[in-house]
């Protein structure tokens, strides 16, 4: 019976362990958590969500501090079109961020940065730009496109000196999406060297409508391979989303798939960047409060636990600090909400907007809970503890549980 360690995904010469942890936003996944999967010979990912915010908290940096003194006078203001990042300061928390954790890289493995294009940041260009670039500066192993089509996003960096060098892949949840990619990536010249594709039971934002339970995982990948088959081009092809056994990821790796993209196991890893009540929380959940919901201000459906303390919250929208979700006009449909139900509630101190969430709010408070449709399984992969708690995992443990385990067992930790 076949294990996940007897497969490897290549990269030109390079061998790797066919385990990529997915990026997890706004320090999620960790710089701790992506060197111990490039430390087991696997790839691991940070990602640039609020890169500003995690330089500050991380390398006690005042990023957030120099732009709410900035735009302070703006905060009463409905119309946050004046709110921008200095983009010196974004290539400076980028190049901090990357800078330092690929310093600490030990090992065979790599290290990818996650950078969604929905952070539109009041200026999408621009931003994106500067933080692909500022990540090929400060070393990066490679990019993954992410939370977008990314139509645009190689021609960003063609005239990079790393843009042939740096790995750089795209994920997608459908054909379309990878066609669309592939025609207006074309002009560069590049193909790009691996492909995640991400289904309906992923964590995060799901590239679906809210009919997301109708398609399967297995059968967009069995497409795409078609399709470059067909096409007679060679991109690795890395599916994600509801691989929780190593049996899982070597139904894939025989079925064409040169490595699986995980994440939810790895939420209660202690390398994790969630605080430990919350990820005694992703323990104890059970399925019917793992929910996929519209609350996100991107428009795209996310899925999260029931319990997550941004569902229904009504705080003030936070652009000053943050405005990671303005659009090019200043625009975040979290502001919309809140406007309507505080104009429809005069005189109320604490309102609660149920449609929308100031999302980079919750996600730098960690208080929305993003998970895969699994999470409710977490409890079966350790020990529960006298107290009711259940105990954390090494990320090496439940790494090395994908890479041999066979028969879809769950080693339990020591
Ligand atoms: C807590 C959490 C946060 C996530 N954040 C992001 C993100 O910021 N960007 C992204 O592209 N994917 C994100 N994802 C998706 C994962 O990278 C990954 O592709 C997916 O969750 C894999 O499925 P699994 O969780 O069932 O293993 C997140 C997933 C989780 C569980």
């Amino acid at each position: 019976m076949k294990c996940v360690d007897d497969f490897r995904l290549k990269f030109g010469k390079q061998e790797l362990v066919p385990i990529m942890i997915g990026g997890m936003g706004v320090d999620i996944s960790t710089a701790e958590l992506a060197l111990a999967a490039a430390h087991l010979g696997g790839v691991g990912h940070i990602s640039d969500a609020m890169i500003n915010t995690v330089a500050d908290r991380r390398y006690n940096a005042k990023f957030v501090k120099d732009k709410i003194k900035q735009y302070k006078f703006n905060v009463a203001n409905t119309d946050k079109s004046v709110v921008q990042f200095d983009l010196g300061q974004l290539a400076e928390a980028t190049a901090m961020h990357i800078g330092k954790t690929m310093e600490a890289k030990r090992g065979d493995g790599l290290i990818f940065v996650n950078c969604m294009e929905k952070l539109t940041m009041n200026a999408p260009r621009e931003t994106l730009r500067v933080r692909m670039r500022a990540a090929l500066d400060a070393g990066i192993d490679g990019i993954t496109l992410a939370a977008g089509l990314h139509l645009g996003s190689f021609a960003l960096i063609e005239d990079h000196p790393r843009f042939r060098d740096a790995k750089l892949g795209i994920i997608v949840s459908s054909l379309r999406a990878l066609q669309l990619f592939l025609r207006k990536s074309l002009r560069t010249g590049r193909l790009p060297d691996y492909v995640v594709i991400e289904g309906p039971l992923a964590g995060g934002h799901l590239g679906f409508g809210m009919d997301w339970a109708e398609y399967d995982l297995a059968t967009i990948v069995a497409e795409i391979r078609q399709f470059l088959l067909a096409e007679k081009l060679d991109i690795p092809l890395i599916p994600a989303g509801g691989v929780f056994t190593g049996s899982d990821a070597v139904a894939y790796l025989e079925n064409g798939a040169s490595a699986v993209q995980v994440a939810t196991r790895f939420t209660v890893a202690r390398e994790c960047g969630l605080p430990e009540d919350v990820q005694q929380l992703y323990f104890k959940a059970s399925e019917d409060q793992i929910e996929v919901n519209l609350i996100s201000p991107t428009g795209y459906p996310m899925r999260m636990l029931t319990t997550s303390p941004a569902i229904g919250d009504g705080i003030r929208p936070n652009c000053e600090a943050y405005g990671y979700l303005l659009d090019a006009n200043g625009c975040c449909s979290y502001i919309t909400a809140y406007n309507r139900e505080v104009a429809a509630n005069p005189g109320v101190k604490r309102i609660s907007v149920k449609d929308k969430t100031c999302l980079c709010t919750q996600m730098r408070n960690f208080d929305l809970w993003t998970c895969g449709h699994n999470a409710y399984r977490l409890k079966d992969t350790t020990h529960q503890l006298e107290d009711g708690s259940y105990q954390l995992l090494s990320a090496e443990h439940i790494f090395h549980d994908y890479q041999f385990s066979t028969d879809h067992k769950i080693a339990l930790p020591d």
